[in-house]
């Protein structure tokens, strides 16, 4: 099951996060955050009009990670407030369900405090005791520095790099592709 035992953190300037298990509660906040980091422009795949995710796909989501061995779905709560959250998406055979993909998103407000940190690390200690996952994969937009930074730091490691992967403002951008065994 994609669950963790809640556990508390502090921000480096000192605010209280509780890291937890998305619930299916947590939807429509987790929609209206992606909304709002999909129309800073810089760290999505998609643009603003092109996303149509909504709060009962995203229950569903939570709900299938919540349920399946080799997935986690994480939130940064203040307070009432979803600072941000991961996702890790195993792939779906059982050739290929040790390993996936993941994303994390803050709010705006919440970054450079350490809240994505706690995120993967949280994810990384689920890996570790998860009976199916033995890899944790990413794709990181070339330009984003720093969260490539970041990944290198909690000791992901490069794997390659898709050439011209995405247009953005008519430039091409190559996928950065990092890993991490947790096994
Ligand atoms: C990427 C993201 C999840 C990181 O979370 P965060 O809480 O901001 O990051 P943290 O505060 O935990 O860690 C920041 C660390 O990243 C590194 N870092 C960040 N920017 C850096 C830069 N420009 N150069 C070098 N290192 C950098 C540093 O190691 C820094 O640690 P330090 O402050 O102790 O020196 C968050 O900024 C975010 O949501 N960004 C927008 C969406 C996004 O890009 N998501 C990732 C898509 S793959």
């Amino acid at each position: 099951m994609g669950t963790i035992i809640p556990v508390e953190k502090i921000t480096k300037d000192g605010k209280k996060i509780l890291i937890r298990t998305a619930q299916v509660k947590d939807a429509s906040k987790i929609v209206k955050l992606m909304k709002d980091v999909i129309k800073e422009g810089h760290f999505t795949l998609s643009e603003p009009d092109e996303y149509n995710v909504t709060a009962a796909d995203e229950e569903r989501k939570i709900a299938k990670c919540r349920d399946t061995e080799g997935k986690i779905y994480l939130v940064a709560e203040h307070k009432d407030e979803i600072a941000g959250f991961i996702c890790f998406d195993s792939w779906p055979t059982r050739r290929t369900w040790h390993t996936g993909l993941f994303s994390v998103y803050l709010k705006k407000k919440w970054r450079s405090k350490g809240v994505g940190s706690m995120l993967i690390k949280a994810m990384l200690d689920w890996g570790k005791t998860d009976p199916v996952n033995r890899k944790i994969s990413l794709a990181v937009f070339s330009t984003n520095k720093g969260a490539i930074a970041l990944y290198r730091k909690l000791g992901f490691k490069n794997e390659g790099c898709c050439k011209r992967d995405m247009i953005i403002d008519g430039k091409y951008v190559d996928s950065v592709l990092m890993y991490k065994y947790t096994k």
